[in-house]
């Protein structure tokens, strides 16, 4: 969503606000603009449309300025159009949100400002009451104070006035800020990938202190503007450089591609003699023994991660376990104590509807861990503890190499309770995970066929429905493939648990409903590939995953569309058979001709409820 950036240093502003749009260009937005102070003012420059445009509406006749700020805005509080697009500018201040100022009506009739307005946004109204204070008290740091003190809602907020044309100032409430310095620079955005480049050490913004962005220093006071706040710096190994694509087409394959790498840097850095070890997070073990219920909190592919946790937890552990949509979970009363172990699964770490679950989990007594990629996010911050996906940035709006990370840190997490709580020896412990460190060879098996995936995406380029099918994991695993299709081919596609079928789904197949089918776990294959059957005899022609020992036992006749995947363990088969899924729907999405790594109306960064 919303994407932030800001600079002020020695360079020329223009260029440097420009490029970091680019960067974050992945978050999901519809319109971008910047704001550049020079000795004459503020000059603002938008549009709806991509950065592209914005560079174009830039090209000529803007001042040379060392400092800035930008934006790309998806909209909320009105339509796309250039009016509502960031920066807004009330005379002498210019401002760019994320997030929501939920009592803007109520600041229209309180600073009687009907008249002043011409966008529809809800940030307008913030800049318009910015520039009432700043007109009264003349001094940035006070203005803001008395401004955030009538806002009510979630804010990121980055200032320049026009009578401080070195000066950027910033304020937040929820809504993140990162903060860096070098060689006398300073930048700030609304998340760590369009710093990229400049540093790899940053910090996140505490919440409600103001900073003062000024002189090649970054300076921070609490809200009252009465202590100074130190910084706390976080330093991190992911290569933020620009590189990009990697030679790839789209991000989504690199990062497909790079699966094998993250799962094994996420994974080393966990084991201790072939055991699982969080004492690097300063986990404690009681954590583990002392809870009895088990609650996953996440959104779209990260709750799909915790459902195939809630799999494991179930067979291996016993134990009682919820996975919810964290849109839903507190207003269905769940049931939360201190012996309830909350996990909440990010990529981001940034989005609100998991956020939001968490602070609820903790306000009513569960212990929490968080499972986050983003270092310093607020999802890893407000948690009990932390652990880290080492995935890198994921830029590809479908997640993809987040996912199987997450996986990769539940399997970690299941079997240190197996032991913790006896049911597992550390043998016993040694082999189960021995089968997660084989996940990179043979992920890259996977990979190393993707023409053969490639060939089989076409036989449903041109469908309008595809359902997919499986029981047990392999419908677990569907969800996530068919969330996968969906989003980046915009083909209407259904996971189903194939023995439900029968009871009505089945009206739905047809000659022209192509099946995609899962079958990767030894308890249930026969009842999955009758299930098969079952829709082969409707007409429907099926695209068949199979694990590799299962696949003998398919007849010969019905061989066509198989993909053969290598084996593992059952438990384990999520993961070959997710970057099969991941690919499928990668290149339906690419010989369609669309933007693969940028969906219609999806954000990456979900930073409203
Ligand atoms: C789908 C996808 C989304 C995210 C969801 C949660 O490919 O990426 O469903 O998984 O929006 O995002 P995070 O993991 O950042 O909390």
């Amino acid at each position: 969503m919303c994407g932030i950036i800001g600079y002020v240093g020695s360079q020329d502003a223009k260029d440097i606000l420009l490029d970091s749009l680019e960067l974050l260009e992945y978050r999901g937005y519809d319109s971008a603009g910047i704001a550049l102070a020079d000795p004459e003012g503020v000059h603002v420059y938008k549009r709806a449309g991509r950065v592209q445009d914005l560079r174009e509406l830039c090209k000529e006749g803007v001042p040379a300025s060392t400092c800035g700020i930008g934006h790309t805005r998806w909209a909320t509080h009105g339509g796309v159009s250039d009016r509502n697009a960031h920066p807004h500018q009330k005379g002498q201040v210019a401002l760019v949100h994320n997030g929501i100022i939920e009592n803007y009506r109520d600041l229209i009739r309180k600073f009687n400002l009907e008249d002043q307005l011409v966008s529809e946004t809800d940030t307008e109204v913030v800049a318009a009451v910015l520039d009432h204070y700043y007109r009264k008290v003349q001094d940035p740091a006070e203005a803001i104070r008395r401004t955030v003190l009538q806002l009510k809602g979630t804010f990121a907020l980055v200032v320049i006035f026009d009578d401080k044309k070195d000066e950027i100032y910033c304020v937040r409430n929820v809504s993140p800020i990162v903060m860096t310095t070098f060689d006398g620079n300073i930048m700030l955005a609304s998340d760590v990938t369009a710093l990229g480049g400049y540093t790899n050490r940053y910090f996140v913004l505490p919440e409600l202190c103001i900073a003062t962005c000024a002189g090649g220093e970054i300076s921070l006071t609490d809200l009252a503007g009465e202590k100074e706040v130190e910084p706390e710096y976080i330093t991190v190994d992911w290569e933020l450089n620009r590189a990009g694509k990697n030679g790839y087409p789209f991000y989504m394959e690199k990062e497909i591609m790079e699966q094998p790498e993250a799962i094994a840097k996420t994974v080393e850095p966990h084991m201790t003699d072939g055991l699982s070890d969080f004492t690097a997070e300063g986990i404690p073990d009681e954590i583990f023994t002392g809870c009895d219920r088990v609650c996953i909190i996440a959104c779209g592919t990260a709750m799909h991660a915790g459902l195939v946790a809630q799999a494991l937890v179930q067979s291996i552990l016993r134990m009682h376990i919820d996975v919810e949509y964290a849109s839903e979970f507190m207003y269905s009363n769940p049931v939360l104590d201190e012996k309830t172990l909350v996990i909440a699964i990010s990529q981001s770490g940034e989005t609100i509807d998991t956020l939001s679950a968490l602070r609820y989990a903790r306000s009513n007594g569960a212990k929490s861990i968080a499972i986050v990629n983003v270092r310093g996010s607020s999802i890893a911050q407000e948690s009990d503890y932390v652990i880290y996906t080492n995935a890198g940035p994921e830029i590809a709006v479908a997640s993809t190499k987040a996912y199987t990370t997450q996986l990769s840190i539940l399997y970690l997490i299941v079997a240190r309770m197996a032991r913790l709580k006896g049911i597992y020896t550390p043998e016993e412990t040694r082999a189960f995970l021995s089968n997660l460190t084989k996940v990179p060879e043979v992920m890259k098996q996977v990979l190393d066929k993707k023409v053969e995936i490639h060939k089989i995406a076409r036989k449903i380029l041109n469908a309008k429905n595809v359902f997919m099918i499986g029981r047990g994991l392999d419908y677990s695993i569907l969800l996530e493939g068919s969330l996968k299709l969906k989003e980046v081919s915009y083909i209407h596609c259904e996971a189903y648990a194939s023995g439900e079928l029968k009871h009505g789904t089945i009206a739905l197949i047809t000659e022209e409903t192509p099946v995609v089918a899962v079958v990767t776990q030894e308890k249930i294959f026969a009842k999955e590939l009758s299930n098969v059957k079952e829709v082969r005899s409707r007409g429907a022609s099926v695209i068949l995953f199979v694990k590799e020992s299962l696949a003998s036992q398919i007849p010969e006749d019905e061989q066509e569309n198989i993909f053969v995947l290598p084996d593992m363990a059952d438990a384990f088969m999520v993961m070959p058979a997710s970057v099969a899924l991941q690919l499928l729907a990668y290149y339906v999405s690419q010989d369609k001709g669309f933007d693969v790594d940028k969906p219609r109306n999806l954000a990456k960064v979900v930073t409203v409820e």
